[in-house]
C-alpha cells in the first residue's frame, strides 16, 4: 500500500513549482562567474517582459539569520563561483532566463583558494561540529596506546565533493496575500523549520506566514535546512507585487543548495595479535565556505563502534571560496564509516583475522563515548546474517587470486550505523462523525512514504482499519513537527500520531465528533538515558576488469538491526536507496575542481553520475527482528541513512579482495584503478 502511490504515477500530484497562481512571474537566479570578488556593477538589458531586478547594488529590506547564505543581495562580496548574487524576474521563464543571460555583471575579481588538503593553512577546529557534536574527544593515551601496539595500521583516505541530486530541484511559488501575510508553496524536508525561517527574514509574524509541501521529490538533506530559494522567491513577490514562481536550474544545484564536501581522514588502528584493539585515532579535515560554517561530523561514528581504551576522534576544517557544503545523506557517518571500515578491513589482514571476527572481537558492552548501555545493539546479528544469506563462510582470504578471465573477483564486508533519534513533536486526531479519523501533523514526505507510515501506525493504535484513515501533512499551519531528516521523521512524528490516538481513544464512547492533541516534548526530556543507534552491515562482491579498469558491483546485501519496521515495501526502498547511492559514492560520484576558474566542473548528470538500474544488477535488504523498548511508541529506528553508510567501504573492500591493492581515494573510477 502507498497511499500517493496513484496520485504519483498519473501526475495528479503536485509540486511546488505547478501549483497555479493567477497573474504570476517568473524569477531566474544570476550566479557569480568569479570565486571570489566585489561586484561592481550590475547593468540590467532593455528586454520586453523583464519587470525587475535584484542584486546587491540595491539591497533588499530583510534581517539577518544565523546562516548568512539566506541573507541574500546584502553584500557585494563574491564567496564562491555559482553564489547567487542577483535575480531577474519576468513575465515568462524563457524571458526571465533570457534576461538573467543578459545581464551585464562586473567584477573585481581577487586571488581565490579552493583546493583542500590535509595541511592547508587556516585548519581550525570549530567549537562543534554538524550535529552539535564536540569537535574532539577523547580517552587514554591513544597516541602511546597506538605507537606500543603489536598489530598496526596507519592510513589516510580522501573522499571527494558529492551532490544530492533530487528528482525535483528546489522550487518555490511565494505569493504575499497580504503586506504582513506570505504563502509558499516550496520544496523541502520540512514546512515547518521554511516557515519559522522565512518569518524571521521578513520580520513577520510566524502566525502570518504558511509554507505548503504536500509532495517533494527527494531531498537527501540539501532541502533539510531553509536554502536561499523560498528566501529569494519571497523578495522577488515583494519587489515584483505579483506571485513568483523560482526554481533552480540542475546546473545551478551544485552550488546553490549545498554538497557533501571533500574530506581528508587518517584512521590509526593499533591492536593486540588476536586482534583487540588497544587505540584507535580519526582525524577528519574537510572544507568551510568563507560565509557558513558547516563542519562535517565525520569521525563522531568512530566514537560509537568499537570497545578500545584508548581513542581520539578529532576535525579540523578550512575556509575556502567555495560554495558551503551542508547535509547529504548521513553528514559524518557517511565519509567517517568509509574511512574507518576500510581501515577495519586493513587491520583484518594486518592481524591475519576475517574482517567480521575482528569486528566480533571489538563488540562494546556498553557505548565507548558516554558509557550508557546500548538501547538495542545488533551489529553482530547483522555480521551473522548477512555472511550466511552472501556465502561468506566459504570465502577465500587471499586477495587477488580468483580470476575469471580477464577479471578479478572479490568480495568485503562493511558496519553500519546511525544514531535513532526521537524528537518532540505534536500531532492532532480527530474521530469524524462517519467513523473515520483524521490525523494532522506538520510531517513532510519526501518519496519515503510519510503519508502511508503515519496512515499504519495511527490505524493500528485506534485498532482501526486504515482506509478509515486519513493523514494530512506538508503545511507549517499543521501541528509543529520537525523535519524529515537525520533519519528522525517517521520515529518522532510516528510518537506523536500514536500518543494523539491514545488520548483520542480515552475520549471515544462520549460521542463522535472528538478530537485529541498529543505534544511529546515533556515525554522525551524526561526519558531513561540509553545510546540509540541503529545498526547494519553490508556485503558486496566485485568484479574488476583487469584492461578497462571497469568495476562492477555484482552483489549488494544490506542487513539492519533498526528497531520495528513500520512498512516492509517503503522500509525496503530506503534501504536500496541508500545502497545505491553508497555504490554511486564507492564507483563513480566526485565533484572534478577546476583551479582556474575556481569551480567545480561537472555541473549536471550528463558529467556527474550516479548509478542506474544496470550498474546494480543484484541488490537485497534484509533486517533482523529487533524488539527495542526504549525508543518510541513503535519501537523504531530510523531508515532513511543507514543505508548508503558502510557501503562504500564493503565495496572498496571487495576491490582490495579481488585485486589486492588497496585503493585510498575515492571515487574508484576506470582511470583512478588502472
Ligand atoms: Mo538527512 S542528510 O539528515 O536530510
Amino acid at each position: 500500500m502507498r497511499i500517493e502511490g496513484r496520485a504519483k504515477v498519473t501526475g495528479e500530484a503536485k509540486y511546488a513549482y505547478e501549483y497555479p497562481a493567477e497573474d504570476v512571474a517568473y524569477a531566474f537566479a544570476v550566479t557569480s562567474d568569479v570565486a571570489r570578488g566585489e561586484v561592481l556593477s550590475v547593468r540590467a538589458p532593455e528586454l520586453p517582459g523583464l519587470i525587475t531586478v535584484l542584486s546587491c547594488m540595491d539591497p533588499p529590506d530583510i534581517a539577518p539569520v544565523s546562516d548568512a547564505e539566506l541573507h541574500l543581495f546584502q553584500s557585494r562580496t563574491v564567496s564562491y563561483r555559482g553564489q547567487i548574487i542577483a535575480a531577474v524576474v519576468a513575465e515568462t521563464l524563457e524571458t526571465a532566463r533570457e534576461a538573467g543571460r543578459l545581464l551585464e555583471i562586473e567584477y573585481a575579481p581577487h586571488e581565490m583558494d579552493v583546493e583542500l588538503d590535509a595541511d592547508h593553512p587556516g585548519l581550525y577546529r570549530p567549537e562543534k561540529v554538524n550535529g552539535g557534536f564536540a569537535t574532539e574527544l577523547g580517552s587514554g593515551e591513544p597516541a602511546d596506546a597506538f605507537a606500543g601496539s603489536p598489530v598496526r595500521v596507519d592510513v589516510t583516505y580522501a573522499t571527494p565533493a558529492e551532490y544530492n541530486n533530487p528528482m525535483e530541484p528546489h522550487a518555490t511559488l511565494a505569493e504575499w496575500t497580504a503586506p504582513d501575510r506570505l504563502v509558499v508553496h516550496d520544496s523541502n524536508q520540512g514546512s515547518v523549520v521554511v516557515r519559522d525561517t522565512l518569518a524571521q527574514i521578513f520580520g513577520l509574524d510566524p502566525e502570518h506566514v504558511t509554507v505548503v509541501s504536500p509532495h517533494v521529490g527527494g531531498g537527501f538533506g540539501s532541502k533539510g535546512t531553509p536554502r536561499p530559494v523560498p528566501v529569494l522567491a519571497a523578495l522577488a513577490a515583494r519587489a515584483a507585487g505579483r506571485p513568483v514562481k523560482l526554481a533552480v536550474t540542475r546546473q545551478q544545484m551544485f552550488a546553490t543548495v549545498g554538497y557533501r564536501t571533500p574530506t581528508v581522514q587518517r584512521v590509526r588502528l593499533g591492536a593486540d595479535p588476536d586482534g583487540r584493539l588497544r587505540a584507535v585515532l580519526h582525524e577528519a579535515v574537510a572544507q568551510t565556505s568563507r560565509i557558513r560554517e558547516f563542519a562535517e561530523q565525520a569521525a563522531v561514528a568512530t566514537r560509537h563502534m568499537y570497545r578500545t581504551p584508548n581513542l581520539y576522534t578529532g576535525h579540523q576544517v578550512v575556509r575556502l571560496d567555495v560554495p558551503s557544503p551542508s547535509w547529504m545523506r548521513a553528514p559524518g557517518e557517511t565519509p567517517g564509516m568509509y574511512v574507518l571500515e576500510s581501515a577495519m578491513d586493513e587491520l583484518a589482514y594486518a592481524a591475519g583475522l576475517d574482517p567480521i571476527e575482528l569486528r566480533v572481537r571489538n563488540e562494546p558492552e556498553t557505548d565507548p563515548d558516554t558509557g550508557l548501555p546500548f538501547s538495542s545493539r545488533n551489529l553482530v546479528a547483522c555480521l551473522n546474517e548477512g555472511a550466511d544469506r552472501f556465502g561468506w563462510a566459504h570465502r577465500d582470504p587471499r586477495p587477488g587470486v580468483r580470476r575469471e578471465g580477464r577479471t578479478l573477483v572479490g568480495t568485503g564486508v562493511a558496519a553500519a550505523t546511525y544514531p535513532a533519534m526521537t524528537m518532540p513533536a505534536k500531532a492532532r486526531v480527530r474521530a469524524n462523525e462517519d467513523g473515520t479519523f483524521t490525523v494532522s501533523i506538520a510531517a513532510a514526505d519526501i518519496g519515503t512514504g510519510a503519508r502511508t507510515v503515519l496512515t499504519v501506525v495511527a490505524a493500528e493504535t485506534l485498532k482501526a482499519e486504515p482506509d478509515a484513515v486519513t493523514v494530512r501533512i506538508g503545511s507549517s499551519d499543521l501541528p509543529r513537527a520537525p523535519l524529515a531528516g537525520g533519519s528522525m521523521g517517521t520515529a518522532s512524528w510516528g510518537h506523536a500520531v500514536a500518543r494523539a490516538c491514545e488520548a483520542l481513544l480515552a475520549k471515544l464512547g462520549d460521542g463522535l465528533p472528538q478530537e485529541a492533541e498529543a505534544d511529546t516534548a515533556d515525554e522525551l526530556k524526561n526519558r531513561p538515558q540509553y545510546a540509540r543507534h541503529a545498526f547494519g552491515a553490508h556485503f558486496a562482491e566485485t568484479a574488476v576488469d583487469l584492461d578497462t579498469g571497469e568495476i562492477r558491483v555484482r552483489r549488494l546485501l544490506g542487513v539492519y538491526a533498526a528497531g520495528r519496521i513500520l512498512n516492509p515495501q517503503t522500509a525496503r526502498s530506503q534501504f536500496l536507496g541508500g545502497m545505491t547511492m553508497g555504490a554511486g559514492m564507492a564507483l563513480m560520484e566526485r565533484g572534478v575542481l577546476d583551479l582556474e576558474f575556481g569551480d567545480y566542473l561537472n555541473h549536471d548528470l550528463a558529467q556527474y553520475h550516479v548509478p542506474v538500474c544496470a550498474d546494480i544488477p543484484d541488490i537485497d535488504a534484509a533486517w533482523i527482528e529487533e524488539a527495542d523498548p526504549h525508543l518510541n511508541a513503535m519501537g523504531a529506528k530510523g531508515i532513511g541513512e543507514i543505508g548508503i553508510v558502510g557501503v562504500a567501504a564493503a565495496i572498496g573492500n571487495a576491490v582490495h579482495h579481488a585485486t589486492g591493492v588497496r585503493f585510498r581515494e575515492l571515487p574508484l573510477t576506470p582511470p583512478a584503478v588502472l
